[in-house]
C-alpha cells in the first residue's frame, strides 16, 4: 500500500491508514537495522537536503543515518555557515538548492508554517522536521511506533502528554496521531500551558498530575520550553518541579506497567527525574532507535514505495 500524502508536513489531517502504513513499514525498516549490514539500496539516486534552520541532536543525526540506511545521496545544510547570514531569503535558498536536483527537502525551522510555505515553493517533497512550536510529525510518529511496539496497540490506550503543551510542537503532532488512531488523549500542566480548545478535541485536561498519573497507561513527558515562552507563564521552576515534576515517588502510585516516554532534550530534576528516565518503565532510548527506523519509512513512503518492505535485499 501507499501514501496518499506527497509530504510530511503534520499529522493534522493525516489519516490512520496513512499513520499505520508508516508504522508497518518502520517495523519493517527496524529489521533492517538489526541485519549485520543495515543498508539497502532502496533510494539509491535519490537526493535528499536537510535544511536545519534551529538546534537539533536526534532529529537531523536520525534523518541523516536513515538517508545513508537508505543509499540516499544526503547534503546537510547548516544557516551558520550559509549566505542565509548574508540576508537570503528562504524562498531564493531552496530555488537556489533545488536548482541543483533534488528529491526531497527535510527542514527544521522555527516559524510555524514554514514547511507548508516550503511545500508551495518546491517540487521535490518536503518533509517537516519541527516547525517553531506547530507541528513535530516525525517525532510523534517515533512515539507513537514506541507506543504500539511495548504496548501492542495505540486503539483504547490512554495517552497523557504532561507539561508544556502550548508551545510544544510534539504535544500537537502527538494528539492529532494519537486521536487518529483511536487512543484516548489527555494533557496534564500548569492552566497557563494548556490551550483553551483541548476539551473540545476530546481530550481530558488534568489538573493534577496525581489524577493523570492514576488513570494514565503511557507518559509522554514534555520539556519546559524555557525559550519558546515569551512571559512567566509558572512561577518558578522549582515550583513545577513540585506541581508536575515526574518523580519516583509519584510513579510509584500509577499502574505499575505504565509506560514514560520524553522526546528529548530532557531537564532532569524539572519535568522528569532521573530516578524515572533511567528506571525500568521508560523507553526514552527506544524511542530514539525508532526514530531512524520512522524516518527511513517516510522516505522510502514517500519516495513510491509501498509497504510490504519484505524482500527488500542487502546492497
Ligand atoms: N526530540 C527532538 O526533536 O530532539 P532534537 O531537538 O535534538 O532533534
Amino acid at each position: 500500500m501507499q501514501l496518499s500524502i506527497r509530504h510530511l508536513l503534520g499529522l493534522d489531517g493525516v489519516s490512520e491508514k496513512d499513520i499505520t502504513i508508516i508504522l508497518d513499514t518502520a517495523d519493517a525498516m527496524k529489521k533492517v537495522l538489526q541485519r549485520p549490514i543495515p543498508k539497502v539500496p532502496t533510494m539509491k539516486g535519490k537526493t535528499v537536503v536537510n535544511l536545519f534552520y534551529e538546534n537539533s541532536t536526534r532529529t537531523r543525526i536520525s534523518f541523516e543515518l536513515a538517508e545513508k540506511r537508505l543509499s540516499a545521496d544526503t547534503v546537510n545544510f547548516s544557516t551558520s555557515t550559509s549566505s542565509v547570514k548574508k540576508g537570503e531569503t528562504l524562498k531564493d535558498t531552496i530555488k537556489n538548492i533545488e536548482a541543483m536536483r533534488i528529491d526531497f527537502v527535510v527542514m527544521r525551522h522555527g516559524v510555524p508554517g514554514s514547511s507548508h510555505y516550503l511545500a508551495n515553493c518546491v517540487d521535490a517533497s518536503v518533509i517537516n522536521a519541527g516547525d517553531g512550536p506547530h507541528e513535530h510529525p516525525t517525532q510523534a510518529l517515533l512515539d507513537m511506533m514506541t507506543i504500539r511496539e511495548k504496548r501492542g496497540s495505540l486503539k483504547g490506550l490512554n495517552v497523557c502528554l504532561v507539561g508544556d503543551i502550548t508551545h510544544s510542537r510534539v504535544s500537537r503532532s502527538n494528539v492529532y496521531g494519537l486521536l487518529a488512531c483511536g487512543a484516548k488523549v489527555g494533557v496534564c500542566g500548569p492552566a497557563t500551558l494548556i490551550p483553551y480548545d483541548m476539551q473540545d478535541m476530546g481530550i481530558t485536561v488534568y489538573p493534577h498530575i496525581e489524577d493523570a498519573l492514576a488513570e494514565a497507561d503511557v507518559l509522554n513527558v514534555l520539556r519546559i520550553q524555557l525559550e519558546r515562552q515569551k512571559g512567566a507563564l509558572f512561577p518558578t521552576l522549582r515550583e513545577y518541579r513540585n506541581l508536575f515534576g515526574i518523580t519516583e515517588a509519584r510513579l510509584a502510585k500509577a499502574h505499575s506497567d505504565i509506560t514514560v516516554l520524553h522526546p528529548g532534550p530532557m531537564n532532569r530534576g524539572v519535568e522528569i527525574d532521573s530516578e524515572v528516565a533511567d528506571g525500568p518503565q521508560a523507553v526514552i532510548l527506544d524511542q530514539v532507535t525508532n526514530g531512524v527506523a520512522v524516518r527511513m519509512a517516510i522516505l522510502f513512503l514517500l519516495a513510491g514505495g509501498r509497504s510490504s518492505f519484505e524482500g527488500v535485499d542487502h546492497e
